[in-house]
């Protein structure tokens, strides 16, 4: 099976690279890493120029303007990106006849969910920030090119279109939550001061490889059509996935918990981020302590980023 990932040097788009070149049905000759300057969220022809070099069975998509302030400060940007892009990589796909698979975020969701119950596929969707309205749009395009009609519907297996839904990314290359914390509790134990980190944003913390090999298994059995979410198990305020963080790192800095007004930003993240997960995959601090080493690794010898 022919396989094309885009954002293939991105968190996501790295590890389903690895996993499907590990993976007996793909095989490295099989994956076809599209990334800047190749694939460009900006240019919107190049989807259709990529499919008939490569000619894909299938488009795993998991390029996107991640920066959730530089959506909020340039919206439109953000639509032409996440939104559009989408749009014309669906259509692209359907011309070449190539399958898709979107991938998507909790964002969609406003994280008003009053039972502190995980959101589920067919949930309300009403996103409360420029990156989840961008993000929205583009599962709608692909749903409106592909003639799903249903707004939030998730499709039967045997359909050509997947979307899959995932929440607060870690994992190499690093530059990312738990980077960020062991970095900032360096620096408040030289000062001798404690952490602050906000505990009123609560999420489902997912290690983008088990994320990967939880695709690539979908992808293995052909059942990835229609609509899903996928996160590791468990869930954790900011501020407790810090001192999870800490606690395995053996790092002796206190943590304090803020509320998330203390640390005013652009965008506004919604309050639960909690998703349910269709797919059973390993609670989030194991996948913690699997990825910690790396961290660890690449910060003792300076060396290539985890
Ligand atoms: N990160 C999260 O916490 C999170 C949570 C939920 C859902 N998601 C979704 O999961 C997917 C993968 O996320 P990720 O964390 O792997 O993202 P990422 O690390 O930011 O990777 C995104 C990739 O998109 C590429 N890209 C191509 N054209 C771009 C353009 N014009 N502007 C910006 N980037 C462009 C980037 O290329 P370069 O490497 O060349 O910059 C990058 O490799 C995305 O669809 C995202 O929306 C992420």
């Amino acid at each position: 099976m022919r396989i094309a990932v885009t954002g293939a040097r991105g968190r996501l788009g790295r590890a389903l690279c690895e996993a499907l070149t590990d993976a007996a049905f793909a095989g490295p000759a099989a994956v076809f890493p599209w990334s800047r300057p190749d694939y460009d969220l900006d240019d919107l022809g190049a989807a259709e120029r990529l499919l008939a070099r490569d000619r894909p069975d299938l488009v795993v998509h998991a390029a996107a303007w991640t920066d959730v302030d530089g959506c909020a400060r340039h919206p439109q940007l953000a639509n032409r990106r996440n939104g559009e892009a989408t749009d014309a990589l669906a259509r692209a796909c359907l011309g070449t006849g190539s399958d898709l698979l979107v991938i998507s975020t909790n964002e969609v969701f406003d994280g008003r969910r009053p039972d502190r119950r995980g959101y589920r596929p067919n949930d309300r969707v009403g996103p409360i920030n420029a990156y989840g309205e961008s993000k929205l749009a583009g599962e709608r395009a692909a749903r409106g090119a592909f003639g799903v009609s249903s707004s939030n519907a998730a499709g039967g297996s045997g359909s050509r279109l997947g979307i899959i839904r995932t929440a607060w990314l870690f994992g190499p290359p690093g530059n990312d939550f738990p980077t960020k914390i062991l970095a900032a509790a360096e620096r408040a134990r030289v000062v001798g001061e404690p952490l602050h980190v906000v505990s009123d944003e609560i999420g489902s913390p997912t290690y983008a490889p088990d994320l990967a090999a939880a695709i690539v298994a979908l992808v293995g059995t052909g059942g990835y059509g229609g609509l899903r979410h996928i996160v590791n198990g468990g869930q954790a305020s900011r501020a407790d996935w810090a001192r999870e963080i800490l606690r395995q790192a053996g790092v002796d800095v206190i943590v304090e918990d803020i509320a998330s007004t203390a640390w005013p930003r652009a965008s506004t993240p919604p309050a639960w981020a909690v998703l349910a997960s269709d797919v059973p995959v390993r609670p989030w601090p194991e996948a913690m302590a699997a990825y910690l080493p790396r961290i660890m690794q690449a910060s003792v010898g300076s060396g290539p980023p985890p």
